[in-house]
């Protein structure tokens, strides 16, 4: 979850690893800190608690030389975020320093052999106890630091990716990965390391990906060095980034989440590019269409996916029985690993994540695989490690989300989605031909259409001020909306802190209709669709209550708008496609509820982008 630099060159390592640890702030911000070789061979270590700017002002006035360096931001999970849990973390001698992203599992009986070996520890990290070991093991079997990590790895059970550095060792940087990413970055007469890509593409675009498992030593003016963990020798193979400096950059918005909200109408544009066919009004899709056999004898679509990837792929299962008539069963990831469940070798499993790198969604493809299904990935990052795990798959090329709340990756996701099931039923001849230009024909619309929607960001505004005072939410929804209801409550909680729950509309009667009274805001997504009528009752029921409506309505819509207290219009479209332009004004609302409470929306509490640890 956390983020990790490096830096072995010939400029100051300082201001690139500071800069580095901004950009990957999003991946964790409870601390910072940052490790340096200066010219006399010391190794220097800072940390503060709470924000990459405390470190920077924590470092004013100390020894920040060196053209060798790592350094962290942390996303706790062992140890409470303060000075002393933060990474880099010395070995007893404070020859080493370590920084960390993952969970070393036996940490507790591994410090338990070093305490009665006369080890002490400052912090209650797993991480402290990792980079003692590395040292236990150097000393004792008398290694250099590259077979000192490659011995001390085969101790360690875990996540991992680490970089590591040692006092009077000015030309060495360790690294390896286990479960978490990591890159490193080739520059002339410079190396780089980060989690993503974002530390590096500033200074270079020639990028290795650290394959699981493996080890890797980079060393001043040479070639770096990579073996895996069974002391294999592996060849890097240098890959070219993608990436586009203003992609990770605010470009004039105060947050990352309005301007990636703001940029749905490009994102699904380049998502839609060269696999929607504006003349002949076809979906090409290369991964259908190569796997198509797969797709025609599969017994079962099984999805499974985190938090809003999951709702992604809840409309999936909508798409997917509606247009090819293949039975989806769906699954958040964290419970589908672990539940022994029947996976059959013609079973097609969807994994669908916006980083690659969620570990629940990681672990539950590779039980598929090992259970012979065929693993078709969403995926949004480029190369990494769900994208590089699957048999094949569609990226959702939404460009790099940075957010900690997930919008553009949405409705990505859902377009792929789409365009999938609109390209299997075609193939598999279980969609009427009409149906399906028709719908191409409106997917091409719906960026344009949700420029329509960005335009009443004000009137959303004006409206989210009026409820910044609610305790609770509670979303409604049915069919195509009903995912887009809980993706709405979950936007809403992770930024606004304000409890959220998103319903299907008319499950409301068993249950949570008892929390409705006049201080309760409900927002329903009722756009003029096949169960329109039934929604009506719905809200009809609500308002008996006095609880104050927040309607998301098709154009010109009547029946909702009389009732509802606060109408937000979307323009009118087939009604697969509805959830792409209905979540629109949820994630504005979202967001502007959250700015007026003042919250860090880019940085919500306890949260980090990329959930790399179970
Ligand atoms: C979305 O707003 C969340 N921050 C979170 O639920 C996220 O969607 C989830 O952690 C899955 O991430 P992934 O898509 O990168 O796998
Ligand atoms: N488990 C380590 C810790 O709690 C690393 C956490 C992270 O990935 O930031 O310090």
């Amino acid at each position: 979850m956390c983020g990790i630099v490096g830096y072995l060159g010939n400029k100051e390592a300082f201001p690139i690893l500071i800069k580095g640890l901004h950009r990957l702030e999003y991946r964790g911000y409870d601390s910072a800190g940052v490790a340096l070789l200066n010219a006399s061979g010391e190794l220097n270590v800072y940390k503060t608690k709470g924000k990459v700017k405390n470190l920077e002002d924590y470092c004013k006035g100390k020894d920040i030389s060196g053209t060798v360096g790592i350094a962290h931001t942390r996303w706790a999970t062992h140890g409470e975020p303060n000075d002393v849990n933060a990474h880099p973390h010395y070995s007893q001698s404070e020859n080493l320093a370590l920084i960390h992203n993952g969970i070393i599992e036996n940490y507790a009986t591994l410090k338990e052999l070093l305490i009665r070996e006369g080890y002490t520890f400052k912090s209650e990290t797993d991480t402290e106890v990792f980079v003692q070991v590395i040292e236990y093991v150097k000393k004792k079997f008398n290694l250099d630091l590259y077979g000192a990590v490659n011995r001390a790895l085969t101790y360690v059970i875990g996540a991992y990716a680490i970089g590591i550095i040692e006092k009077n060792n000015p030309n060495i940087l360790i690294a390896a990965r286990k479960g978490s990413p990591l890159i490193v970055g080739i520059g002339k007469d410079e190396f780089f390391l980060g989690s993503d890509a974002s530390p590096i593409v500033e200074f270079t675009k020639n990028v290795i990906y650290i394959g699981d498992e493996e080890v890797v030593k980079i060393e001043r003016g040479q070639q770096v060095v990579i073996n895996n963990l069974k002391d294999e020798i592996i060849t890097p193979e240098v890959s070219q980034l993608e990436l586009d400096l203003s992609e990770i950059e605010k470009g004039g918005f105060p947050h990352f989440m309005l301007k990636e909200i703001f940029e749905q109408p490009k994102s699904l544009g380049m998502c839609m590019n060269g696999r929607v066919s504006f003349d002949e009004l076809e979906i090409k899709l290369r991964g259908i269409t190569d796997n198509i056999d797969r797709f025609r004898k599969a017994r079962r679509i099984l999805i499974t996916a985190c938090g809003t990837s999951w709702h992604a792929g809840l409309i999936g299962k909508y798409l997917f029985e509606e247009f090819c008539h293949i039975p989806v069963s769906i699954e958040v990831a964290s419970e589908f690993r672990y539940r022994k469940p029947v996976i059959y070798s013609d079973d097609i499993l969807i994994p669908i994540s916006q980083s690659g790198e969620t570990a629940d969604t990681l672990a539950a493809m590779d039980l598929a695989r090992q259970n012979g299904a065929f693993i078709y990935g969403i995926c949004n990052v480029v190369g990494s490690s769900i994208a590089r795990g699957t048999d094949s798959g569609t990226y959702t090329h939404a460009g790099p989300e940075i957010g900690v709340a997930s919008t553009k990756a949405f409705t990505t996701q859902v377009t792929v989605l789409i365009m999938m099931a609109l390209a299997i039923g075609k193939e598999l001849g279980t969609i009427n031909h009409e149906k399906y230009h028709e719908i191409v024909k409106e997917l091409i619309n719906i960026p344009s259409k949700i420029k329509l929607i960005l335009d009443k960001a004000p009137e959303i505004e004006n409206i989210s001020k009026v409820f910044t005072y609610a305790k609770n939410f509670l979303y409604l929804g049915r069919g195509y909306n009903y995912p887009v209801a809980l993706e709405g409550a979950l936007k809403l909680k992770e930024i606004s802190y304000i409890h959220a729950e998103g319903y299907p509309a008319a499950e409301m009667k068993h249950g949570p209709i008892a929390l409705i009274d006049e201080e309760m805001p409900i927002v329903v997504v009722a756009p003029k669709l096949d169960l329109y009528d039934k929604i009506v009752s719905n809200v009809q029921e609500v308002k008996a209550r006095k609880g104050r409506i927040i309607a998301i309505v098709t154009e010109g819509d009547i029946e909702v708008s009389k009732v509802a207290d606060y109408c937000i219009e979307v323009p009118d479209t087939e009604e697969c496609l509805t959830p792409i332009l209905t979540s629109i004004p949820l994630q504005l609302l979202s967001y502007y509820v959250a700015t007026v409470k003042g919250k860090n929306v880019d940085q919500p509490r306890n949260l980090a982008k990329s959930v790399t640890v179970e």
